[in-house]
């Protein structure tokens, strides 16, 4: 199993007129939407997503990483996208009853987790440019495990992108919107014709610093420093991210949030990315203007593996959650 959609019996709907309350369906059969073809989300892509995962413990309890943080997050996207937004006790709730009632998706403890999607969407419809009369907030989800090629901690080769920018200063960089994911796939698509397992996007201005990978955030290792690229509104501030310099903090390594320069990756120790979907990639080389540096021999770094262990260890409630971050269904 990797990360391709398996559809689940249940998803949980709500839907809001603007300017109303939130009406909630609740949890109802998985199945299409009917929309106006003029419905903000497919002409304006009105809309949010997020991304969060449940997990399967050895005891057979069902646990949620970090919710909150994603209610917030979704709540934030809600403002910048003129939607709005989904309350964090409906959210939390809509989450909660979305994986009790897939519980039976849920994979063994070690075989991967269940994958939840909330989605916020204009779904009125509207001709000219403005907000949409009406939304719809859904969360479904899928059983996944590793997100690339290879399996779980298979190191991956990225390219460093320096013609097209995924986000400029002033833009929605920092939104989960639907928009700012499909102006990627024309690049990643070139990147893996030409074997790589995915793209690294420099920013807008000085094309010199990292901003992050397609679908997830960046940090290199230098000795006891782990750095990576502060959040100025043009990247996604991603809660594994957030968890990630936590760990990697109280296990005594000095986390710089600032701006990395793609010179100094390429004489860094040890790379990894981190996101819900990919957890921790450990990065086996970098390919820039021609050349390319390989860490750690291509294999997983001692510092991608400790932090992928204790991350999944916590997530798994194989390791105790002392920062309160898992929430029980
Ligand atoms: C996630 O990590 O949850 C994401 O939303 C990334 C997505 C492009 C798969």
């Amino acid at each position: 199993m990797g990360f391709g959609l398996t559809t689940t019996a249940y998803m949980f709907k709500a839907t809001c007129e603007l300017g109303g309350e939130w009406v909630v369906e609740g949890v109802v059969p998985y199945g299409d939407l009917s929309l106006s073809p003029s419905s903000a989300v497919l002409n304006y892509g009105q809309g949010v997503f997020e991304g969060m995962k449940a997990f399967r413990t050895s005891e057979g309890e069902l646990l949620v990483f970090r919710p909150d943080e994603n209610a917030k997050r979704c709540e934030e996207g809600a403002g910048r996208m003129s939607m709005p937004a989904v309350p964090r006790d409906l959210f939390r709730d809509a989450v909660l009853r979305t994986v009790s009632a897939n519980a039976e998706y849920v994979p063994p403890v070690g075989m991967g987790s269940l994958y939840l999607r909330p989605l916020l969407i204009g779904t009125g419809a509207i001709l000219g440019l403005g907000p949409a009369p009406s939304y719809t907030f859904l969360v479904y989800c899928s059983p996944v495990a590793s997100y690339f090629k290879g399996g779980q901690l298979t190191p991956i080769d990225l390219t460093v992108e320096e013609t097209y920018h995924r986000a400029a200063p002033g833009g929605s960089g920092s939104t989960k919107c639907i928009g700012n994911y499909s102006p990627v796939l024309k690049v990643q698509l070139e990147a893996k014709k030409r074997g790589f397992s995915d793209v690294m996007y420099l920013d807008a201005k000085e094309n010199k610093y990292i901003e992050e990978v397609s679908s997830c955030n960046f940090f290199c290792v230098k000795g006891k420093t782990i750095s990576t690229p502060s959040l100025q509104g043009t990247i996604l501030p991603g809660i594994t991210r957030k968890s990630i310099c936590e760990l990697a903090a109280a296990r005594g390594f000095t986390v710089e949030e600032r701006n990395v320069s793609i010179d100094e990756v390429m004489n860094a120790d040890e790379c990894f990315c981190t996101g819900t979907a990919v957890v921790v990639a450990p990065v086996g080389s970098v390919e820039y203007k021609g050349k390319t540096v390989k860490f750690c021999d291509g294999k997983v770094g001692p510092t991608s593996q400790a932090m992928y262990d204790e991350l999944t260890g916590i997530q798994q409630g194989k390791l105790p959650d002392e920062r309160g971050w898992n929430v029980k269904v």
